[in-house]
């Protein structure tokens, strides 16, 4: 049994998530938790609402709520829906909590300790107009790497290069549009990642088997000369983790919080520690799973997320693990995914295009947008959303290969043998045929979901259910049952079997339809199917069983017309 820790980059608090955001981080995440449990390993699986930075203030003053208020009530928001696409987190944190003010500050003073904080007195976009500092992301301009003329000042989203605002060509404040900015003196403290250059550059390097999208970016940061500036890491603002060196006053950063980017990732160690508290264990608990000195050394570290937060999980927060010259886990295997687009055009939440977590849930089942997301998870490339190809996958996939075959044979065998597995007959060579198939596409299923390789795991899975379609097509037991009952009995008891089993493989994808099957089955045996044979033999004749309700309906032209246009438009 190994150990695997699981952390999906944490999700903004001010609002809900769309889709593109889902499948970017959360969900896949959850696939390779839901996988890694059910082959018996122990899996912590962590995530939590990144709460601080001025995006939160300025939702919160929107609301016309006290900043923490409406951070409270967001992170409900956010946990249910989280439950209701039946993300399986361990814990779901947040990065406000004291767990997380004490690790930030303690992680500052090491770093500090070490040599590897600057405190420099840098220049800073005062905005007249709005009477504040401005920070990073609430500058908007043009970016002076490759033109984009909406880049942010913390970050381009259209090259992904990590910016300082007055790298910005033509800045204006976000807030408020103006242009009356000026620059002001202000002391901050900065990580001196470049000190760090080499070390992050070997630990890259042995990275071998990442995916390419990962590599790429981190490496671009990294050796673009530009890549690795030592970054600001405290701001100007109310509302943050106030800056401390460990337990002790900051002399000359009163007032100062730390940079959001800054204790945002510290939040996933955080979050295990909130774990424990919550379960009321002690630090050795989630201590294993962080410290290699007290336990973790034999654990295995993924992170999911998005292209765009890359830069920040290669570099910067690795640079604060290795600064801190204390035994804290690493990564071993990094994720990322490109974006997903939405008809024609990009999700985006500040101009409310796409579809939100919310409006999913509210037309269809979690399960249905599990599965087209993660069949169509962009990694490879972007890739893009379309009610068609949603209707598509959903009636032909879920509702014609999947929901057909396991309605289809719970009916046709309490018609002919009643409640229980019928006994007669035995297996054939049809059936052993379709074993030894199955064996291999399961161990083929397996090896693609251990290597995160998820469109392709889908791809297996959905031939996996074809391939029972296509025996019982070829077995026919509805006319073999009018010559030899026998026969048809051996096929209906295999056919049984076979929904068990696709219930424990399609968990990950689509929990609740896999819970429905199992309840069907009458039967509580998540056992991975290791062996094919056996699997196939596991529910004895007369084990009882009942016909479920149908599994998933098909999308009507008519509904995905209406839905289309529902959400062709900009949320308010
Ligand atoms: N909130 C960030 C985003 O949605 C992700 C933060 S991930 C963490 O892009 F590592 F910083 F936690
Ligand atoms: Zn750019």
């Amino acid at each position: 049994m190994a150990r695997i820790l699981i952390t999906s980059a944490i999700p903004y608090i001010n609002g809900i998530k769309h889709l593109g955001n889902l499948v970017g981080s959360q969900l896949p995440a959850d696939l390779f938790a839901r996988f890694n449990r059910a082959m018996g390993h122990e899996v912590m699986f962590i995530c939590a609402t990144d709460e601080h930075g001025t995006p939160a203030e300025l939702a919160a003053a929107k609301a016309n709520k006290p900043v923490e208020i409406y951070c409270a009530e967001m992170h409900q928001v956010q946990k249910r829906l989280a439950d209701s696409f039946r993300l399986s987190f361990d814990h779901f944190g947040r990065s406000s909590s004291q767990r997380n003010h004490k690790l930030t500050q303690h992680f500052a003073g090491k770093l500090a300790e070490n040599g590897y904080i600057a405190e420099v007195l840098e220049k800073q976009i005062f905005s007249i107009d709005d009477n504040r500092f401005l920070p990073d992301r609430y500058i908007t301009g043009t970016c002076p790497n490759c033109g984009y003329t909406m880049a942010r000042g913390d970050q381009c989203e259209n090259c992904t290069k990590q910016l300082d605002p007055t790298d910005l060509i033509n800045p204006r404040s976000s807030i408020s549009g103006s242009t009356n900015l000026e620059v002001r003196e202000t002391k901050h403290l900065y990580l001196r990642q470049r000190s760090l250059k080499d070390k992050l550059e070997a630990w890259i390097d042995s990275k071998t088997d990442w995916p390419i999208l990962t590599t790429s970016i981190a490496k671009k940061w990294l050796n673009d000369g530009e890549g690795l500036q030592d970054r600001g890491i405290t701001r100007d603002l109310a509302w943050g983790i106030p800056v401390k060196k460990g337990d002790q006053p900051w002399p000359g950063m009163e007032g100062k919080v730390f940079y959001v980017w800054f204790d945002a990732p510290i939040e996933y160690i955080a979050a295990t520690a909130e774990w424990a508290d919550a379960r009321g264990l002690d630090d050795a608990a989630w201590e294993r799973w962080w410290r290699t000195d007290k336990g973790a050394a034999d654990v295995t570290y993924y992170e999911f997320m998005g292209k765009d937060n890359v830069p920040f999980h290669t570099l910067s927060f690795p640079a604060t693990i290795l600064g801190s010259g204390e035994p804290w886990k690493l990564v071993d295997y990094l994720k990322s995914f490109n974006y997903l687009n939405y008809d024609g055009g990009q999700f985006s939440t500040s101009q409310g295009r796409g579809v939100f977590m919310d409006q999913a849930l509210s037309i269809l089942p979690a399960d249905y947008w599990r599965w087209w997301l993660l069949s169509h998870a962009p990694e490879t490339s972007d890739s893009e959303f379309t009610w068609e190809n949603f209707q598509a996958s959903v009636n032909k996939d879920l509702a014609d290969v999947l929901g057909n075959l396991v309605s289809r044979v719970t009916k046709f065998a309490r018609s002919k043998f009643g409640d229980t597995l019928p006994a007669g007959g035995s297996f054939g060579p049809q059936e052993i045929a379709l074993i030894a198939d199955l064996g291999a596409r399961i161990r083929d299923y397996e090896a693609l979901m251990a290597q995160i390789e998820i469109r392709k795991a889908a791809a297996e899975l959905r031939a996996i259910w074809v391939a029972g379609n296509e025996y019982l097509q070829a077995a026919a037991p509805w006319t073999v049952v009018k010559t030899d009952p026998e026969r048809a009995q051996a096929i209906v008891r295999l056919a049984l079997n076979l929904i068990r089993v696709y219930a424990i493989l399609s968990a990950p994808f689509i929990p609740d339809a896999a819970q429905t099957m199992m309840t069907a089955l009458k039967t509580d045996d998540w056992a991975w199917p290791k062996d094919a044979s056996a699997a196939l033999r596991a529910l004895p004749a007369g084990h009882g069983f009942s016909v479920p309700e149908n599994l998933f309906r098909k999308i009507t032209d008519e509904e995905r017309a209406d839905w289309q246009q529902r959400f062709s438009g900009i949320r308010s």
